[in-house]
């Protein structure tokens, strides 16, 4: 089986190729390379340097390829940058999104697992959040993601494309080989982890007066091999679908701190500091429907697993993927 995997350069995309060629997948990864890396591809796969917001070009090289199926992970991702420049969000997820289907539908190719995000749902009214709550996306980055499931929703009801959208949370940890090198790092646990390698002075918490135990934001953060796992279930499913993808447990900012303490068995200097437009207190993802219906079973849901294996990958990679 041939998968086509849009922004296999970039950190989930990358720890996918992997898995799937692990598996024994053929996999054509098709990236511009502005946010990913080139030697964060696998070499056992191929790649088309390319650019979804050109329609021709995305259209030929899945009429080229004849993949089985494609998995899109290219996007921009930032809910900050979001707020600043709404447009690139629109554009890039949503128009570069669109020529990537008419593509498929041109090249007779009716099988997609989608990059989503609980970002979907804006400020859940409760967590869990199952599949069940409203989604009301309290920025463009989420905004652009739920219409990416509006437009899903009609092809595959009018072009009989069969599609899977996974809502992930907070994707961490490293492969082994592949881990999180992000040109502008704004997450948690590489931030942390760059001060324990020496690189930054300190991490901020972003706001120390959330209604939550200890003050500080609690997300359900998810190890890359368990959503990679996802991904591969996800191309042999029976149906179309929509799944949250998180492993239902909490991790606060400062217990996510003190994990990294014990870890890496170094100093982190914390600095207290307003809280950051737009995040919400708690996100915790109610996943019993892919459990059920997929029989997915995440295999490192502990908080710990998922840094020590980030951190052994910031150890064995100081400089990232040094581009
Ligand atoms: N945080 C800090 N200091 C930092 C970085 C983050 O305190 O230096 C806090 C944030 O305020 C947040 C938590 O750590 O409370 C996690 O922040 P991340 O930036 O690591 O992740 P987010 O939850 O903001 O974002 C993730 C994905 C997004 C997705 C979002 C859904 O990266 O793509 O979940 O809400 F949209």
């Amino acid at each position: 089986m041939k998968v086509f995997v849009t922004g296999g350069a970039g950190y989930i995309g990358s720890i996918c190729v992997e898995q799937l060629l692990n598996k024994g997948f053929e996999v054509v990864v098709f990236d511009n390379l502005t946010e990913g890396h080139r030697a964060a591809i696998d070499p056992r796969a191929r790649l088309i340097e390319g650019d979804l917001r050109e329609r021709a070009c995305i259209a030929s090289a899945l009429a080229e390829v004849k993949p089985d199926a494609v998995m899109h992970f290219a996007a921009n991702a930032l809910v900050g940058e979001s707020m600043q420049d709404p447009g690139k969000y629109f554009y890039n997820n949503v128009v570069g999104g669109q020529f990537l289907l008419d593509g498929m539908i041109a090249a007779r190719v009716k099988r997609l697992v989608f990059s989503s995000t609980c970002a979907t749902f804006g400020q859940p009214e409760r967590v869990p959040i199952d599949e069940s709550l409203p989604q009301n996306p309290i920025n463009p980055y989420g905004e652009s993601k739920l219409l990416f499931e509006k437009i899903l929703r009609w092809y595959g009801e009018i072009h009989g494309l069969t599609y899977v959208a996974l809502r992930y949370f907070n994707a961490a940890g490293a492969s082994g080989t592949y881990g999180e090198n992000h040109r502008v790092e704004t997450h948690l646990i590489p931030n942390i982890l760059k001060v324990a390698l020496g690189q930054k002075s300190h991490v901020e918490i972003f706001g120390g007066d959330y209604d939550t135990p200890d003050g500080t934001c609690i997300r359900d953060y998810i190890h890359i091999l368990d959503l990679a796992q996802a991904h591969l279930l996800a191309l042999n499913a029976p149906a179309s679908a929509f799944y949250n993808l998180g492993t239902g447990g909490g991790t606060s900012v400062k217990e996510v701190i003190e994990c990294c303490r014990t870890i890496t068995g170094r100093e982190i200097t914390v600095v207290e500091s307003p809280r950051r437009p737009g995040d919400p207190a708690r996100l915790i993802a109610g996943s019993d429907k892919i459990r059920r219906e997929l029989g997915w079973a995440p295999q490192y849901q502990a908080i710990d697993k998922i840094i020590s294996s980030a951190w052994e990958w910031h150890l064995a990679h100081p400089n990232g993927y040094g581009d």
